[in-house]
């Protein structure tokens, strides 16, 4: 198996071992999961990505072995399966969607920096996307990593912020798109959930900043300040040159470390279809998520 770096802050790509490789093998899988924690995103290349079956079942083959799979949340393509569909293409009449349609307003909010399910009650250690139609122009991912942000950070807020806990929310990011993106429905299964803002990886001890566009106030602090604060450290960790822009090439699969990264969709022309598949890993106390949860405090009262 070989390694290769693909950028001095964040992401590899994997030689030499496929995914079925991992799914079938306890020590490929070892192997794999320790380039999965020194570099946050892997890239594999030239997966059996447009044999639908198949490469489903090899992605949630190689997803199970990194954990417990999240099911794709209430009402989104994929409901209550282990594949979450990110589309352009109108799954009853095949035809792409209009701009204004769910899906691509949903795209637009993917183009947001976020990680994935932090705003879930149980946080996602990783994300597996596998890209089944490409547009060939545009439609890249890009990815920062949070360690290096964390690093950036003037030791004096790095204290406080190791100390200090931010509430997410899936209606938050939603509806800086559209008010109405997330529905009632999604808004009552998705309650906003707490986290600590600094995710320690129990592995390496390498600390990162754990925040997203799903975040919108932190604990003990007034709104607008926390706001700034948000902005302020969405900057810093989204300045130029610190990205790894994935150009999407057939047969892609692309797994990222949600608790060390941030990451977003970039937008293409929506007369050109794009079509990608995602299986997601919840995190455990294996992966830090102990840590993350807040000290019991005390309700807030009315
Ligand atoms: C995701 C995501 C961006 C993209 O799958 O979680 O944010 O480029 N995707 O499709
Ligand atoms: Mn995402």
């Amino acid at each position: 198996m070989e390694v290769i770096q693909l950028h001095p802050e964040i992401a590899a790509e994997i030689r030499g071992v496929s995914m079925a490789d991992v799914a079938g093998n306890d020590d490929v899988y070892r192997a794999v999961r320790a380039a999965f924690e020194a570099h946050s995103v892997l890239v594999f290349r030239n997966q059996p990505t447009n044999d639908g079956d198949h490469i489903d079942q090899i992605q949630v083959g190689y997803s199970a072995k990194f954990g417990p799979l999240e099911t794709a949340k209430v009402a989104s393509l994929g409901e209550g399966t282990p594949f979450s569909i990110l589309t352009n293409i109108d799954p009853v009449t095949r035809g792409l969607v209009p701009p204004t349609h769910k899906e691509a307003l949903r795209a637009k909010a993917n183009q947001l920096w976020h990680t994935d399910s932090s705003f879930r009650q149980t946080p996602a250690l990783a994300s597996v996307l596998s890209a089944r139609i490409i547009p060939g122009v545009g439609g890249e991912t890009e990815f920062v990593s949070q360690r290096a942000t964390w690093n950036r950070l003037p030791e004096s807020l790095r204290a406080k912020l190791a100390n200090s806990y931010a509430w997410h929310s899936y209606a938050h990011s939603r509806g800086k798109i559209a008010p109405e993106l997330a529905s009632q429905r999604e808004q009552n299964a998705l309650p906003p959930a707490l986290w600590r803002m600094r995710w320690r990886n129990p592995v390496n001890g390498r600390d990162s900043l754990y925040i997203a566009s799903h975040t919108y106030a932190i604990e003990g602090m007034p709104d607008n300040e926390a706001q700034t604060l948000i902005d302020e450290l969405t900057a810093i960790a989204t300045a130029p040159g610190h990205a790894y822009e994935h150009v999407w090439r057939n047969g892609d699969v692309v797994m990222w470390d949600n608790r060390a990264s941030m990451h977003r969709g970039r937008p293409w022309p929506l007369d050109k279809p794009r079509h990608m598949i995602r299986t997601t890993i919840a995190a455990t106390d294996a992966d830090g998520v102990a840590e993350l949860r807040p000290p019991s405090m005390p309700r807030k009262t009315a």
